[in-house]
């Protein structure tokens, strides 16, 4: 059900966008191997909208079911839905606990939620007014779905069954945010699929979200165990961040402080992940506040990100969120190849400073076979 009684701000604002019940189920279904309905005293739904997260067989078997959500007017239509569940109007940011929820402290508790995923600095929604509700400030992060986490974290609950963006796992700073939370709890399962599903979202924007199970566990969960983890996708695919080597090892993604007393060097744009390189330009002409200075005995490696620009629609949604990889060896083999089409797809800016050494059509044929050997038969 798409949530119909939101203006398109206020759903951005919100976080709006509802849980199908595919992914619904696939939630329930995922979250029984580790946790049977039974074992459960209260099940809470913090930010439950219409309900989605409570159509399911499961919240049968649990003792006590507590739906809330700061939206008023989504409570109102998820009280006509369901009998057996307590809904109140609570902002699950602001001075979380047990009690404002009516939950006992020894209750053995599971949190179900798809909370808002709200990047509070992102550019993407330029002109959409933000209204941000308070959020105490020990979880502040910028994004609403991390400090949600966070809040959750702080009720303490045995388990929680989330839908959050895989970034929130795999992108670092993302993690080191989440460490409060991640130190305490024990990832057990993470099956990925499209954001796309999410009803009322924009086909365009699409990124790799997550069915997530966590158990709480002393031994938590570090980002070597993210690093290793094998993810599964709900297509029935699988990959882990260990499978390949990554451009950021290699040359600098973002603007450094230090690169900009190098005044004759190349531009680059900034190269955040496969998604953003996507979207955005590759060698540029402007010193812009986003331009990466690119050191000359590290040319041929933005060749290869210019390059790669053009493959990176053929790979599937959830590698969008990855960093770039690159194969070194293979790379060292062919870097005249990457040189050469890139110097030849950026004339203007090359200006005959600088000649490929190899013809176009054999640089063709050595980078195609250079991206089939990456990411291969096997894909990823
Ligand atoms: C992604 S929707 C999920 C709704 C529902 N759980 C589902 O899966 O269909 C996020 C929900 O979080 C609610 N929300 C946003 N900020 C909140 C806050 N500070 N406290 C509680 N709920 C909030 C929104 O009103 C929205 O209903």
């Amino acid at each position: 059900m798409k949530a119909s009684h939101l203006s398109f701000e206020a759903k951005t604002n919100l976080g709006g966008f509802y849980t199908p019940k595919r992914i619904s189920d696939k939630l329930y279904e995922t979250l029984e191997k580790f946790a049977q309905p039974s074992a459960i005293d209260t099940l809470l739904e913090p930010n439950c909208g219409y309900g989605a997260l409570l159509e399911n067989d499961y919240i049968k078997g649990v003792k006590k079911v507590v739906g809330a959500d700061i939206d008023e007017a989504a409570l109102a239509v998820a009280g006509d839905r369901f009998d057996r569940v307590s809904f109140n109007r609570i902002n699950a940011l602001k001075n979380g606990s047990r009690s404002a929820y009516g939950i006992d402290d020894n209750d053995r508790l599971l949190i179900v939620a798809n909370p808002p995923y709200n990047d509070l600095t992102s550019q993407a929604k330029n002109g959409v007014k933000k209204i941000v509700c308070e959020i105490d400030g020990d979880i502040q992060t910028r994004d609403l779905g991390l400090s949600s986490l966070l809040a959750f974290g702080k009720l303490r609950p045995d388990f929680l069954a989330l839908l959050h963006p895989l970034s929130y796992l795999i992108k670092k700073a993302n993690f080191n945010a989440l460490k409060p939370f991640m130190k305490n709890y024990k990832l057990k399962a993470a099956i990925v699929f499209s954001s796309q599903a999410f009803c009322g979202v924009s086909k365009l924007s699409g990124f790799p979200a997550l069915i997530a199970i966590y158990e709480r566990s002393e031994s938590g969960t570090s980002y070597e165990d993210i690093y290793a983890w094998r993810f599964e996708t709900i297509e029935g695919e699988s990959f882990s961040l260990d499978r390949f080597n990554y451009i950021g090892e290699y040359i600098d993604k973002y603007p450094s402080a230090r690169a900009k007393t190098d005044q004759d060097g190349y531009l680059f744009y900034t190269m955040r992940d496969i998604n953003a390189l996507k979207r955005s330009r590759t060698f540029i002409k402007e010193r812009i506040a986003n331009a990466v200075f690119v050191s000359q005995d590290k040319l041929d490696y933005y060749c290869y990100v210019d390059i790669f620009k053009d493959y990176a629609n053929r790979l599937p949604y959830y590698m969008g969120n990855l960093d770039i990889p690159i194969d070194r060896d293979r790379f060292e083999n062919t870097r005249e190849s990457f040189r050469a089409l890139s110097v030849a797809k950026h004339n203007d800016i090359f200006a005959g400073k600088i000649s490929g050494a190899i013809d176009l059509q054999t640089a063709r044929a050595n980078i195609a076979l250079y991206f089939d050997e990456l990411f291969g038969k096997e894909r990823v």
